[in-house]
């Protein structure tokens, strides 16, 4: 059924470019899927946290936005050429995690004019665009209007600064015809129901929007294809609740959902006429879906009646796309003179113009070895949080009146967002690995025999700590929502289920073979065709949802009392775990332990310790 063809394009090997940003490194040549198109195509970019300049230190998705720019013009004029449509999607969460973004104060003050660049056709908010209320007047102020008919928000209200007014954050849904062949589109842009935002926007949950008024005419509208784009995960429940509303009208109109948040490669079957496609996350991928069997156009009228009949049976095709210029290249049949387009260029001298003016390259010292996130077992020497764990939080915690008072000092793992590599650890690398503004709070004198258990409520009392608007599943890295809230969706595509940290929860299934570079290796609901390049498969390591360091504790026996030290995010399940602990203490008690955020101590840290030329 998927018209994959694997090739080696080896001869593509001598004329490989390196992408656009001058220090990115060369993509490497690698077995290759076709994409397959139909007469409805689509590309996705979702949970891009401000990595348009590629990864700088990854080949595999060393491509840059402006890339990405002449990829969709040139994928444009292929669509033109052959009569059929190609559309972009963005769903959310572009903010937060890399310098290009969080580099700059106010924040964002080059990163808004590059993601303008990209022509995408409908378009959401993440829920990063909504904890700082200046982020969400920014997306108000700026996103909205650059993206204007195309940004969608329809279970999303701004509050107006200036009149307190409660008003839709953008256009509720969108109604269009295709340019090439007139497929007449109904388009949402959907939020998850996520209640963390700041008191500038208001989330309606989605199983009350979809009775209001308007979403009821809308899905009453007679079109060829309803497009539901969230930032909203495949399998939870508010696709299944607009899923099934749909259904209720349309028995079997066409729909397609694009999600993301939980930063993975994602694919799911609602029926043989709906499906979903999660693009992953940071820039890694850009999804591809094409759908064969929509609408018609002059030529095909003219063409004969078996030509209609092949044309009336519908099908789905998805892939997942490594951002680098060699697969690039390979998909629009280029090479490195003929596929940038003049736009494409000027949008990657954009970045590297703003890089440079961030002083993103700036390099505070060098990493002496590998830091993983999932890919190395915690606790382990190459995992992030033992090294933060043992080295650097027992510095960085720290307060000059409380210096020797022993404490408990915890952070969550979801503070952590990335790897850090071997080699030049720069102002960029502390965005990436931390973007967050955390700051370390106290509660002073906590008897010992209460803060202990702290941490094992943390990452393994589960009921306990959740309540409706705290849920212990924010703690960890989004990676590891899926595996949380739905077992099929993630795992269907694991071999081993594992709660243990040291069992790796995507372990390699196939011998490792010398010609492949290591990456994704997705298993979805149609299988494991999806990614656009065949890799080595990587082992994933779950994480707890929070790490401890015991700090100036007495060389034998325990304290009697502790003062525990912890991220400022994690106040509400520390407060409670505390209570379950019997040490019942409020929002009152928390005092502020450190003024510099976590990321700034992290650099301070690096400064000390890892300084020096690599
Ligand atoms: C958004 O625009 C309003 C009105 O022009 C302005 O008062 C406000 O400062 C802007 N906010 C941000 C964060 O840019
Ligand atoms: C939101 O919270 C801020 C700071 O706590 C407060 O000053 C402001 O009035 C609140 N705004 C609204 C719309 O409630
Ligand atoms: C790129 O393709 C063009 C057109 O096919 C060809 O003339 C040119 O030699 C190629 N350039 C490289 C560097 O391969
Ligand atoms: C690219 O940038 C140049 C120089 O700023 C400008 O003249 C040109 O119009 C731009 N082209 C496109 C397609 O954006």
């Amino acid at each position: 059924m998927s018209k994959h063809l694997l090739t080696w394009t080896i001869n593509i090997l001598l004329s490989l470019a390196a992408a656009e940003q001058p220090s990115a490194p060369k993509p490497v040549a690698a077995p290759m899927r076709a994409l397959p198109w139909g007469d409805l195509n689509f590309l996705q970019t979702t949970d891009s946290h401000g990595w348009q300049a590629g990864h700088l230190q990854e080949p595999q998705y060393s491509a840059d936005w402006g890339d990405y720019v002449s990829f969709a013009e040139r994928m444009h004029e292929k669509a033109d050429s052959e009569g059929v449509d190609l559309l972009l999607i963005d769903t959310g969460d572009r903010i937060e995690g890399n310098g290009l973004y969080d580099g700059s104060n106010p924040k964002g003050e080059y990163f808004y004019d590059i993601v303008k660049e990209q022509h995408i056709d409908v378009i959401c908010t993440g829920n990063h665009e909504l904890y700082q209320a200046d982020a969400a007047a920014r997306e108000y102020n700026l996103t909205v209007p650059n993206f204007k008919g195309k940004y969608l928000a329809s279970n999303l209200d701004y509050i107006n600064p200036a009149t307190g007014e409660q008003i839709p954050m953008a256009q509720r849904y969108r109604m269009f015809t295709t340019k090439n062949r007139g497929i007449r589109i109904v388009a949402f842009g959907f939020l998850f129901n996520f209640n963390g935002n700041a008191n500038n926007t208001v989330v309606q949950k989605v199983e009350d929007t979809i009775k209001e008024p308007w979403f009821q005419d809308a899905i009453r509208e007679d079109v060829d294809l309803f497009l539901v784009v969230g930032h909203v995960m495949l399998h939870g429940p508010e696709y299944k609740a607009i899923y099934t509303a749909i259904r209720s009208q349309k028995w079997d109109t066409p729909i397609q959902f694009f999600g993301g948040h939980s930063h993975i490669r994602d694919y799911k079957k609602y029926d043989s006429n709906a499906y979903g496609l999660q693009g992953g996350r940071y820039m890694e991928t850009i999804g591809w879906m094409a759908i064969e069997g929509l609408g018609t156009s002059k030529k095909d009228e003219a063409e004969d009646y078996k030509e209609l009949k092949v044309r009336a049976s519908m099908s789905f095709n998805r892939r997942y796309i490594d951002t680098n210029l060699f697969g690039y290249h390979y998909h629009t049949g280029l090479n490195e003179t003929t596929f940038p387009t003049e736009h494409g260029k000027n949008v990657s001298y954009m970045i590297r113009s703003a890089r440079k003016a961030l002083s993103l390259d700036y390099a505070y010292g060098c990493a002496p070895r590998d830091l993983w996130l999932n890919r190395a077992p915690y606790p382990s020497n190459n995992n992030i949080l033992t090294w933060l764990e043992n080295e650097v939080i027992p510095e960085v915690a720290t307060n000059e009146e409380r210096r020797d008072v022993p404490r408990l000092a915890i952070i969550n793992s979801g503070t952590m967002r990335f790897d850090i590599f071997k080699g030049a650890f720069t102002k960029d690398t502390t965005y990436i690995i931390s973007p967050f503004v955390s700051k370390f709070l106290f509660i002073k004198d906590v008897p010992y025999s209460s803060a202990k258990g702290v941490l094992a409520l943390l990452n393994n009392a589960g009921p306990i700590l959740e309540s409706e608007s705290v849920s212990s599943n924010q703690l960890a890295p989004p990676e590891q929502l899926s595996i949380l809230k739905d077992s099929t969706s993630f795992l269907h595509s694991l071999d081993q289920v594992s709660t243990s940290y040291q069992t790796p929860m995507v372990s390699s299934r196939t011998e490792k073979s010398p010609d492949l570079i290591p990456g994704y290796t997705t298993q979805d609901d149609s299988g494991s065709d999806g990614d656009d390049t065949v890799h080595e498969p990587i082992s994933f390591y779950r994480v707890p949802n929070c790490i401890q360091s015991p700090i100036a504790f007495p060389a034998e026996g325990d304290p009697e009392k502790v003062d525990v030290v912890f991220v400022d995010f994690i106040q509400p399940w520390v407060l409670t775990a505390l209570e379950y602990s019997g040490a019942k203490y409020t929002a009152a008690d928390v005092e502020v332990y450190t003024e510099e955020s976590l990321t700034e101590l992290m650099a301070k840290w690096i400064k000390n310790n890892w300084e020096h030329d690599c």
